[in-house]
């Protein structure tokens, strides 16, 4: 090739290649600041199964479905569980070990999967008066419509009736208070029956 005609053809290859190396070099860097890899998470959330079921769709009531969840939530929440701020003697021991890349991976992971219907039957006149209170409690100025959730706030949708229950009796008696109050005061104005209420409607969310 005359070198007239080489330096060209380089020329144009290298016209052609710097923008791929550039959006390359942007893509590496927006992982590296992201820092969660789902895969790497499915790998890690094996001994998760045993009680939050199959990709995080646990089919025990008082086990929390995690599918879906909003990641930076579940994040939080694995923290709080392995600095004491949240305890429970059964989510404790699997919260200790893990590093800050673990929970992130972990944390990616199950918000990337499909969470699925429960077997809950929602009592139709329960779940009517639970959409009342909660439009009234403006519960979904934090949690966001249909309790979607956001960030660190929860999505509450489609949640197992019993687990919601008792988060809600926890927060309103004190043994948890890892919510910055935000649950503690919107809780103490719920009676028994509210709670009750407010179950059947958000575990028919889906
Ligand atoms: C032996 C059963 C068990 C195992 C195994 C287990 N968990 Fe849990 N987990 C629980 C229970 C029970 C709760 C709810 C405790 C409560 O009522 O506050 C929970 C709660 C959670 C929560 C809070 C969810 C929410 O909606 O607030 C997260 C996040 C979580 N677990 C993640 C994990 C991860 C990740 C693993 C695996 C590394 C794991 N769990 C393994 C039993 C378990
Ligand atoms: C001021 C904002 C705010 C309002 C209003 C609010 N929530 Fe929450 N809620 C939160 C936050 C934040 C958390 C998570 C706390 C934490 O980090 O542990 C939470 C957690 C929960 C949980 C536990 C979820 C889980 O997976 O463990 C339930 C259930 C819940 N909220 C239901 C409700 C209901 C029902 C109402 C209305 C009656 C309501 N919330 C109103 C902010 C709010």
């Amino acid at each position: 090739m005359p070198e007239g005609r080489r330096a060209a053809a380089l020329r144009l290859t290298g016209r052609a290649v710097a923008p791929l190396v550039l959006a390359t070099l942007v893509i590496v860097a927006a992982q590296a600041a992201w820092g969660q890899d789902v895969e790497a998470g499915r790998e890690k959330a094996a001994p998760c199964q045993a009680c939050h079921g199959p990709n995080g769709n646990s089919t025990v009531p008082l086990f929390p479905i995690l599918a879906g969840q909003t990641a930076r939530y579940l994040y939080l929440q694995l923290r709080d569980y392995q600095e004491g701020r949240r305890q429970d003697p059964l989510m404790d021991p699997f919260a200790a070990s893990l590093s800050r890349q673990d929970a992130l991976d972990l944390a990616a992971f199950f918000a990337a999967q499909k969470p699925l219907a429960t077997a809950f039957n929602p009592d139709p006149q329960k779940a009517a008066r639970g959409e009342k209170k909660a439009a009234e409690t403006l519960c979904t100025m934090c949690h966001l419509k249909q309790f979607m959730g956001q960030n660190e706030i929860p999505r509450v949708a489609g949640q197992h009736y019993e687990y919601i229950v008792k988060q809600m009796r926890d927060f309103k008696s004190g043994t948890r208070t890892n919510d910055a109050g935000n649950m503690a005061s919107v809780s103490k104005t719920l009676s028994e029956e509210d709670v009750d209420d407010l179950g059947h409607y958000l575990a028919g969310l889906y």
